[in-house]
């Protein structure tokens, strides 16, 4: 069900549940506000129906109770920016403040209620005990709109049990990542897959499931440095996940069965420390040495990276190549989103799977235009690309 599905929303109060989970400074400012604005086109599609919007969302991981650093109150600072009018900000998400809040609504206006997790009942584990919290939110709402694409993979009172006690459609943003993963399971070939960032651990499943689908797997990031191993090298002080190289074997293995071409940095940009200023150079990755940890994947790997972009037709990236944030360390991630653009340009279709990879390549300065798509979902991509059930949508399906 689409918006269009729930009717005449002139004076209905709508509770929209949006990924607003940004990365903050230490001063409390917003660093990458992308989630922010991809939220913005599903609020002005209902305030222009005349819609009374109650946003919630999540930030951060606090334990079920208040903590000032993952207030959303900066957070709906910037959405009433982006929107060009006042956000209405709940001090907390449910109860009589909340209440008062959206009964001060007027139709096209917009409220943001306290960030969800710190009530215990937004992530229990169990139903049970997320129903009491889901009736509160509940009846704050005639209606409810599912956009927070980032957060669908969570079973949570506000992704989940929300939808089956409203009316409920899913929104725009939700629409389109789910039209644009879905191009990915039946890919234009050659189908290149990048994968980067810090952990294997955390892509497993993925992996598993890429190896049947693409035709080469480009490892950069981090998590290099474990298929590294796997194949024997020595990675000197390069982070490495020893209990994951025996299944990155695997992977290799299995890899070279189905014809996947997996395709590993052939030199790191190395140093001596995990910081910017730390002495680095170039290096063979076969040839790490014993006190330097790879930062970056090196100019030829990248070059051949970029290269095997270019020649493919569906482009999927998760993850940057390097520690990007820190100047040195950049070029990898630069080149690569670089080559990204080109093949965008070239009529390919590439897809930048959310979380750190989404926020690179905007601090980096490339256009968003420059990709088919900049995903808002992180883990939510991964695992609708593992192939896995993601709650918050079977329950808009139901
Ligand atoms: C994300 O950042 O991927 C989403 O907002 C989900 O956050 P979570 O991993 O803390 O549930």
């Amino acid at each position: 069900r689409t918006i269009d599905d729930l009717g005449d929303l002139s004076g209905k109060r709508v509770l929209l549940r949006s990924d607003l989970n940004v990365p903050l400074d230490d001063s409390g400012a917003i660093t990458d506000d992308g989630r922010v604005r991809a939220s913005v086109p599903t609020i002005k599609v209902l305030t222009e129906r005349g819609a009374r919007v109650i946003v919630c969302a999540h930030l951060g991981r606090p334990k079920g109770e208040p903590e000032a650093k993952y207030s959303l109150k900066p957070v709906g600072e910037r959405l009433g920016e982006l929107l060009g009018s006042p956000v209405a900000f709940a001090q907390d998400t449910v109860g009589d403040s909340a209440q008062a809040v959206v009964d001060s609504l007027e139709d096209g206006q917009v409220a943001l209620l306290e960030n969800l997790r710190f009530n215990p009942g937004e992530t229990a584990k169990s139903a049970d005990d997320r129903a009491a919290f889901a009736d509160q939110l509940a009846s704050l709402a005639d209606v409810f709109v599912s956009d927070g694409f980032g957060v669908v993979h969570r079973e949570q009172a506000s992704v989940y049990d929300v939808a089956e006690r409203l009316p409920q459609a899913a929104g725009g943003l939700v629409i389109t990542e789910v039209e644009v993963l879905q191009q990915l399971t039946k890919p234009r070939r050659p189908y290149a897959v990048v994968l980067g960032g810090a952990k294997v651990s955390d892509k497993l499943g993925v992996i598993e499931n890429l190896l049947k689908t693409a035709d080469m797997l480009l490892i950069g990031g981090g998590m290099a440095f474990t298929f590294l191993a796997a194949q024997g090298h020595e990675v000197g002080k390069s982070l490495l996940e020893q209990d994951q190289v025996a299944t990155v074997k695997g992977y290799l293995a299995d890899a070279e069965n189905r014809g996947v071409d997996i395709v590993l940095p052939v030199d790191v940009v190395a140093a001596d420390a995990f910081s910017a200023d730390a002495d680095h150079d170039v290096v063979p990755a076969d040839r790490i040495p014993a006190d330097r940890m790879g930062l970056d994947i090196g100019p030829e790997s990248a070059r051949l990276f970029a290269d095997k972009v270019r020649s493919a037709r569906t482009v999927f990236w998760n993850g940057p190549m390097g520690a990007f944030e820190m100047a040195p360390y950049a070029d990898g991630t630069k080149v690569l989103a670089q080559a990204l653009v080109e093949a965008t340009a070239d009529g390919a279709v590439t897809v930048v799977g959310g979380g750190d990879s989404a926020a690179a390549v905007r601090a980096l300065g490339f256009p968003e235009d420059g990709f088919t798509h900049i995903s808002t979902g992180g883990g939510a991509s991964l695992e609708y690309l593992e192939g896995k059930t993601l709650p918050g949508l079977a329950v808009l399906e139901d």
